[in-house]
């Protein structure tokens, strides 16, 4: 049978590492896809080097839509990234009868619910394994691995920048700001690292994989973002003295009252396979109903770790381009006719426990100050540690650290009760709050 042919747009990093991949392993590929997988033409902006890194043989174009507009394309790979003429280039592969191949979690978290409207109503299969923590086939497996499940919360290290930064704090006793500059010096963060510090990235990929948890609409908007940006060491040696690392986790959970969706730094017990992930790894936790907890742990970024789930769908496509599209597996896990209104929870109604650091006057009746607060509002207290104020500030030192562990508590409550701690003439310096997830 004639190859599936494939056109490639934009070829960066994972794009020349999927057609280096396809071409090292074609015979393999071949094997499993039941006939060939060949990229036969490539967009990009800069040709020639385009065109050496594909060879001769490959058409080059500077111009995605001519691409598009071949008739002998039968899957287009989108590899440009950003919200804007990805997704212009995305709907109109679509409109013309291609198949996408996708790692844009931006272009899927914001406009998701476009695209695989207009995908469904064309026939044609959008497919992102490569958009959510790289090389790890975390869709696959939420999609289809643990399909018996009702999935009760998943919770991921999805950005290895952020996690390479906080494994270098905690390594290295060293703050953000000083990490951030070395890290960057290094190639692991990117010269404009907005998106992965603030959790926004950790956020499009939460978002996608609580739509497919759930069944539930892809809602970016809705998901509450804090990124890593004012840990300092002092919260990542206080979180350790009390038996925690600090991760940022992007978590989705079911609850009662609807589906939490939340990126933010988390306090994570030591003992938790997913708090030894260190340096630019990833690791995402699965919890359902049957199977208990799953770890599914790999690098989630690079070459050739995200060209290995770019052409992993391509196969699927390969596989089931010419299946009934009714019976292929639906782009978001369930039926789109069978879509739960599930609502994304606001962050004030999520339930969970807390770290709070606060800079205090080392003086009689502050400590029942703070917790006469925490008990006035129902908070109940899980451990508190408190340093000589020497310690903390050298010798002389009149003001110290007070760290609070809680036991759950609507976050609400706990945003009110943080305003009147901070009304305190005894506390010195904007609280720091740290949410603390057991995953067990
Ligand atoms: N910038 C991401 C990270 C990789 O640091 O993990 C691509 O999503």
């Amino acid at each position: 049978m004639k190859p599936i042919q494939v056109g490639l747009l934009g070829i960066g990093t994972v794009g020349s590492g999927t057609f280096n991949v396809l071409q090292r392993n074609q015979e393999e590929i071949q094997r499993r896809a039941g006939r060939g997988i060949e990229i036969t033409m490539v967009a990009d902006l800069d040709v020639a080097r385009a065109q050496s890194i594909v060879g001769p043989d490959v058409k080059v174009v500077n111009d995605a839509r001519a691409v598009i507009a071949n008739p002998d394309i039968d899957i287009v790979i989108e590899l440009i990234g950003g919200y804007g003429i990805a997704r212009a280039l995305v709907l109109e592969a679509i409109a013309a009868g291609k198949h996408v191949v996708t790692a844009n979690k931006a272009l899927l978290a914001v406009h998701g619910t476009e695209i695989f409207a207009a995908a469904s109503a064309k026939g044609v299969m959008v497919a992102f394994e490569a958009a959510v923590a790289g090389g790890i086939p975390i869709i696959k497996a939420l999609r289809e691995g643990l399909t018996a499940n009702r999935i009760q919360w998943i919770a991921g290290i999805i950005n290895g920048t952020t996690n390479f930064i906080l494994s270098e704090m905690r390594d290295k006793g060293l703050d953000f700001d000083v990490v951030l500059k070395e890290a960057q010096r290094l190639g692991y963060a990117e010269a404009d690292p907005t998106f992965d510090i603030e959790g926004v990235d950790a956020a499009h990929k939460a978002t996608l994989m609580s739509a497919i948890a759930f069944g539930i609409p892809v809602q970016f908007d809705k998901a509450y973002v804090e990124g890593i940006t004012k840990l300092g060491a002092a919260d990542i040696r206080y979180a350790e003295q009390l038996g925690y690392r600090i991760k940022l986790l992007g978590i989705t959970k079911r609850t009662d009252k609807g589906v939490e969706l939340r990126v933010h730094p988390s306090l994570v017990p030591a003992k938790r396979l997913i708090a030894n992930v260190e340096g630019a790894m990833n690791a995402v936790v699965v919890n359902g109903d049957a199977v208990g907890t799953t770890l599914y742990y790999g690098k989630g970024a690079g070459s050739e770790p995200t060209a290995s789930a770019v052409i992993a769908d391509l196969v699927d496509i390969t596989r089931l381009h010419t299946a009934d599209p009714l019976n292929r597996v639906p782009h978001l896990a369930f039926q789109p006719d069978a879509m739960s209104d599930a609502v994304v929870l606001p962050m004030s109604e999520v339930v969970t426990s807390y770290y709070l650091r606060l800079r205090v006057a080392d003086q009689a009746g502050v400590l029942a100050q703070v917790t006469g607060l925490l008990a006035g509002a129902g908070v109940s207290i899980d451990a508190v540690l408190q340093r000589e104020a020497d310690e903390v500030g050298g010798e002389g030192a009149t003001s110290t650290d007070l760290i609070i562990l809680t036991h759950d508590t609507r976050e609400g409550t706990m945003n009110d009760v943080i305003a009147q701690m901070q009304g305190l003439p005894s506390v010195l310096a904007p609280i720091t709050r740290i949410r603390k997830e057991e995953l067990n």
